[in-house]
């Protein structure tokens, strides 16, 4: 089958469309033809060789791990789903003609195959630092970072859960983060008093997304430490803060992709897409290492 890969780890320079063996639905997981494939930061910080474990790939690798697709092939031990169904889900080496998931849900007839793609990494983190954060319904939400790819998908669940989100964004996104129904704010000096502006009742959960928010602003906006959650600047839990990353006990990806299906069939949440064709990734790739994603970037095998 015909994937992106790489043979060493780099950047954008290094991805290749290569023919590679087809992978095969093991126990428990099914494999798609993929219609499309989402692009998260976490690609590049994989292909880069930034993770624990991704230094020097022993063979072609295929990254990826969002998708959607048409079910072709079912795992022993499956159940509630058949060859021919339509799919969005996470797996594993989804940047292919086909792709193995070891998450899914249905995906809505109404549904873009590009932006169910752009939904599931999206959906099972929003869902997680929610939870682990205590977020409530009737409260209020900041988000640092609600323009990118998990940071929009954050602020639509948290609104349809009756949240209310303070959001911040560059300028060029003020715009879009109105859309998504969050109140808009500018990141940079001053930030503090903007929310405060924004929000003059007090902010009672903070969700650092992008990771480039000083601490000292995340911790003064919100009544305790602990009510601070990251997902991208792990120093915070030497401060009292919360971080969350890999750890699979906190990832509950099946509830999260079941949540979402009933809000982007309601259009509760809608994801602007940027698509490009699989011998286009690298300028996918260098459009999300620039650090400014407005929505979610997703490849068409
Ligand atoms: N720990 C986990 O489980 C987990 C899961 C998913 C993602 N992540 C990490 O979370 C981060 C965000 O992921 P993503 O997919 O949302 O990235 P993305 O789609 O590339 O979006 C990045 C966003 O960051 C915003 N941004 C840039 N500088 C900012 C600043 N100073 N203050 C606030 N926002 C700023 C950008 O907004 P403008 O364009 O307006 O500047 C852009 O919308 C990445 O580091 C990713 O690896 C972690």
């Amino acid at each position: 089958m015909r994937a992106l890969t790489y043979t060493e780890n780099g950047g954008p320079e290094v991805l290749h469309v290569a023919a590679v063996p087809e992978p095969h639905a093991g126990p428990g997981r099914i494999r798609v033809k993929v219609a499309a494939a989402g692009v998260n930061p976490i690609d590049w910080k994989i292909i880069g060789g930034f993770m624990p474990g991704s230094e020097a790939p022993t063979q072609a690798t295929v990254p990826g791990f969002d998708a959607a697709g048409v079910v072709d092939e079912v795992g022993d031990g499956v159940a509630g789903v058949a060859v021919g169904d339509d799919v969005f889900g996470l797996g594993t080496g989804t940047q292919a003609e086909l792709a193995v998931l070891t998450a899914w849900a249905p995906k809505p007839a109404s549904l873009d195959w590009s932006v169910a793609a752009a939904a599931p990494s999206a959906l099972e983190t929003s869902e997680r630092v929610l939870r682990l954060v205590g977020a409530q319904p009737g409260q209020i939400l900041f988000v640092a970072g609600g323009a990118g790819g998990v940071g929009a998908v954050l602020v639509q669940l948290a609104v349809a859960r009756g949240l209310t989100v303070v959001a911040s964004a560059g300028a060029d996104n003020q715009g879009y983060l109105t859309e998504i129904r969050a109140i808009p704010v500018l990141y940079g000096d001053g930030l503090v008093e903007r929310v405060r502006a924004a929000a003059p009742g007090g902010v009672d959960v903070v969700v650092d997304v992008a990771g480039k928010t000083p601490a000292a602003d995340l911790f003064a906006l919100a009544p305790s430490h602990d009510k601070v959650i990251s997902i991208a600047n792990f120093d915070l839990a030497a401060e009292g803060g919360l971080v969350t990353g890999g750890n699979p006990a906190e990832q509950h990806p099946v509830e999260a992709l079941a949540e979402g299906v009933d809000l982007l069939r309601e259009n509760k949440i809608v994801i602007k897409v940027q698509t490009f064709p699989l011998d286009r990734a690298a300028e996918a790739y260098a459009t999300s290492l620039s650090g400014h994603v407005r929505g979610k970037l997703v490849l068409l095998p």
